[in-house]
């Protein structure tokens, strides 16, 4: 979603924004903008719809700068086009902003205030910056006016905003309200990005910026206030993350890159969390936290909601705790009757999901305590959540998720083993989860490796399908549903994931002769009924690819998958739906990892 940089201070402005932009790319956008000032009186505003491959077309030698903003764009005020691509500009041409966020009242503030400016796009995000040239026509300073434009933005408004003043071009003006902002402290010069990956080639140094404060930042200054005015001083943090961690090498998708990583992100896990004696190191506050309540609630969205349907089973398991798993957008609005000592365990792979910030919040203000599950070490929702737990899965830039996915329910496990063993439950002491997750990394290395295999399988049934369909019952619905939300996603195969059981219910019409269904079976008790649901379709004409635990496998199964703990075989499981998905998708000829409408981190409600 919408990706902002920013930089005062460095002559190479231009170079430095592109790389940025390009590097927040997996972010998902449809069009990209920049605009740059050389503080001689020289400016230059770039505009397109499309690619920052495009971008970088229009941008000719002569442009040059010290200061400028860069912005890719997610449409959702307004069509892609060049016009609605950011930077924005007032009226008189004086002030250049970019914008990521909702302005919820942007109509209400240009029947009001603006009724006379002309508007150049449809976007909620230039009514700000025509608010500022107004209110600085009417005599305040650029940041008098930057601040009287930020107070009138509706309650429900999210914003990172960057602002140049022509007037003046030697300050940033900067400003944010829930959607993610970072300040990045160079030497000689100053940055500013929505993601500290844009600019880890010139700096790990970050300072957070909180909800409501302003900055004024310039080439050796970074002056912060907080909402009523008053001086921030604030510490940088270190981000330890190798630059090169986010680079594809020899891969051609960052997708295939991130499937591949999977076995490694294990044993990385197993590392952080599991000292020599196999015991799970948490902080004993978080356990204890979780202990004394009666009831977790999980929330997530998308392929993180996945991943809590199985933590759901491996809580409930190993650590005793009924588990509900809720999809955040609708938690915020259509919250369920709490218990009396609830939890809440959010799990997000970017920190920065603005539904399920939106759940925490309200968790807040109830006062009740909770874990952040993520990627993204202090993104906002592990900054503002009680506990965080980190996945340690390196960045992810695909926009579909797959090794963050197979990283929560390791992590899930892992907490749900931490607090069974303090418990002393006998379950939780039987699962010798070091074990367990070395027998998973080398299952997953196995399926990795037979890619040929998979690859075929996707050009025989999945290249020309117009529809699919995942079955399978118990935790393979779990994976069925994520297997499913994969293959849609990257290869626009309509799929939906299904009970098996349910499937003969209504949906069984749907097949036909040709319709590839996938089914997924890797649990004893209910194989012989997925299998009788295999027949059903097939003798309707469906295309089978059967993906089955090795113990229950037949000749006739084209994916055999290795045998691991049965609480934790969606983790093999999902590794063959990955890359079908991933096949399918490159064999229609679609950008694997950029899939069209979708955006990485959805900061929007
Ligand atoms: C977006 C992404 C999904 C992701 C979801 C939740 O929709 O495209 O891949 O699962 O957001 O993101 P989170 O960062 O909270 O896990």
């Amino acid at each position: 979603m919408c990706g902002i940089v920013g930089e005062v201070g460095n002559d190479n402005a231009v170079e430095l924004l592109i790389h940025g932009l390009k590097k927040l790319e997996y972010r998902g956008y449809d069009s990209a903008g920049i605009y740059v000032n050389d503080e001689k009186g020289n400016d230059y505003l770039i505009k397109t719809k499309g690619r920052i491959a495009e971008l970088e077309k229009k941008i000719t030698d002569d442009v040059h700068g010290k200061i400028g903003i860069a912005h890719t764009r997610w449409a959702t005020h307004g069509i892609p086009s060049a016009a609605n691509a950011h930077p924005h500009v007032s009226e008189d041409g004086r002030f250049y902003m970019v914008h990521n966020g909702v302005i919820t009242n942007f109509k209400e503030l240009k029947n009001e205030y603006l009724s006379d400016v002309h508007f150049e796009s449809e976007t909620d995000s230039e009514v700000v910056v025509q608010l500022v040239g107004k209110f600085a026509s009417e005599g305040l300073s650029a940041l008098e006016a930057f601040k009287k434009a930020i107070s009138l933005l509706g309650e429900g408004a999210s914003y990172a905003l960057l602002m140049i003043d022509r007037e003046n071009p030697e300050t940033l003006y900067v400003a944010k309200k829930k959607s993610p902002l970072l300040i990045g402290v160079c030497d000689g010069f100053n940055v500013v990005c929505s993601d500290a990956m844009a600019m880890l080639n010139v700096t790990h140094d970050f300072i957070e910026l909180h909800d409501g404060e302003i900055v004024e930042l310039t080439e050796n200054q970074i002056k912060i206030q907080d909402k009523d005015g008053n001086p921030v001083e604030r510490k940088p943090f270190h981000v330890s993350q190798d630059a090169s961690a986010s680079e594809k090498g020899a891969y051609e998708h960052f997708m295939l890159k991130e499937i591949d990583e999977q076995p490694a992100v294990m044993r990385k896990l197993v590392q952080e969390y599991v000292n020599e004696n196999g015991k799970v190191e948490i902080d004993e506050k978080l356990i204890k936290t979780i202990e004394e309540s009666d009831r977790i609630y999980v929330v997530a969205a998308g392929t993180s909601y996945h991943a809590g349907l199985v933590g759901h089973e491996l809580i409930e398991k190993f650590a005793g705790i009924p588990t509900e798993v809720h999809v955040a957008s609708e938690f915020a609005y259509n919250r369920p009757l709490l218990s009396k000592k609830p939890f809440f365990i959010f799990l997000t792979q970017s920190g920065e999901t603005a539904d399920s910030r939106q759940v925490l919040n309200q968790v807040n203000e109830l006062g009740y305590p909770s874990l952040t599950i993520t990627n993204v070490p202090n993104s906002t929702l592990s900054r503002e959540a009680t506990f965080t737990l980190l996945l340690y899965a390196g960045p992810e830039i695909a926009v579909a998720s797959t090794k963050a996915y197979t990283a929560q329910i390791a992590v899930e496990a892992l907490l749900a083993k931490a607090i069974g063993d303090d418990l002393g439950f006998e379950d939780s002491k039987a699962f010798d989860i070091r074990q367990e997750l070395s027998t998973v990394a080398n299952g997953m290395q196995t399926l990795v490796d037979e890619k040929e295999k998979i690859e075929a399988l996707a050009q025989k049934y999945l290249a020309k399908a117009h529809n699919a369909f995942y079955i399978g019952r118990a935790i393979d619905y779990d994976t069925a549903i994520e297997a499913a939300l994969k293959l849609k996603e990257v290869s626009y195969i309509q799929t939906e994931g299904f009970a098996a059981g349910e499937l003969k219910h209504g949906t069984i019409a749907l097949i036909e002769e040709g319709t590839p269904v996938i089914s997924i079976i890797t649990d004893q008790t209910i194989a012989a009924h997925t299998r009788s649901n295999e027949e059903e379709v097939v003798a309707r004409g469906a295309n089978l690819i059967s993906i089955v635990s090795e113990k229950l496998a037949t000749k006739k199964d084209q994916i055999v998958l290795p045998t691991v703990h049965p609480l934790l075989t969606s983790l093999v499981a999902i590794i063959p739906a990955q890359l079908l998905a991933y096949y399918a998708s490159e064999q229609r000829g679609y950008d694997v990892d950029k899939p069209r409408n979708l955006a990485k981190s959805v900061t929007v409600e």
